[in-house]
């Protein structure tokens, strides 16, 4: 894959908060190797090297190896977008919320437990996008966020909330990182405007869905 992609992320299957994600780079240049977990950067000389290190980090736990994604960034800083859909007061899937993630400089991951911040969608977007085409990239977003819910239902029939980890690239192409099922309705209230966790928060206590989650 490494080869494939020139990078890839190594993450363990049931992580969270960012915790044990790995980034590895292929440099073709120099037929090396280097990884970052944290804020720690080493380098690699061979597949070999790299394989062990991987696996003296990564232990006997599961991990799967994705394909990297460029992030789009935002003052030098790489971002991604969390989704939140919830089924509506008419039992049907319903993109909720969009929201930045912003990671801090020198991590390869956004999430807020590992120095992300929470910034507006449109204040991200717009280094990259004129005001009209963000609206209507995000209403792209909405429907893919709905379609995920729907699909995954036909699965799980009893999921209510998903949090949607979304990459998007330098071609502003978005990828699917990865689905939460139980996500923090928390983050959204960092947004001025209020409509939007009231909104998760009547969705989320139709169904029971705060109870338990604490800030
Ligand atoms: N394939 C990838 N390409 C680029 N960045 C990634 C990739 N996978 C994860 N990341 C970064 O790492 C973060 C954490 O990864 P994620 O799969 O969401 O695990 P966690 O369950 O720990 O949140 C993502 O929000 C994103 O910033
Ligand atoms: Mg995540």
């Amino acid at each position: 894959m490494l080869e494939q992609y020139g990078m890839v992320y190594v993450k363990p299957i049931s992580g969270t908060h960012g915790k044990g994600v790995i980034r590895v780079e292929y440099l073709p240049e120099k037929s090396s190797c280097r990884y970052q977990i944290n804020n720690t950067i080493k380098s690699c000389s061979t597949f070999n090297d790299l394989h062990q290190a991987l696996l003296a980090y990564t232990h006997k736990k599961k991990y799967i190896v994705q394909k990297g994604i460029y992030l789009l960034k935002h003052h030098k800083r790489r971002f991604d977008i969390r989704v939140m859909v919830q089924k509506n007061l008419r039992n049907k899937w319903e993109t909720t919320g969009i929201i930045g993630r912003l990671s801090h400089p020198e991590r390869i991951v956004t999430n807020y437990h590992n120095g992300g911040t929470m910034i507006s969608f449109e204040k991200l977007l717009s280094e990259h996008l004129s005001p009209a085409t963000i609206a209507g990239y995000k209403s792209d977003l909405r429907r893919l966020g709905a379609e995920i819910g729907r699909q995954l239902s036909t699965a799980y029939p009893r999921l209510k909330e998903l949090g949607i980890d979304v990459a998007i690239d330098k071609k502003l192409h978005p990828w699917v990182l990865e689905v939460n099922t139980k996500p923090h309705p928390y983050v959204f209230r960092m947004l001025k405007d209020k409509s939007v966790y009231q909104k998760i928060r009547r969705y989320s206590l139709a169904y029971g869905g705060m109870k338990g989650k604490s800030k």
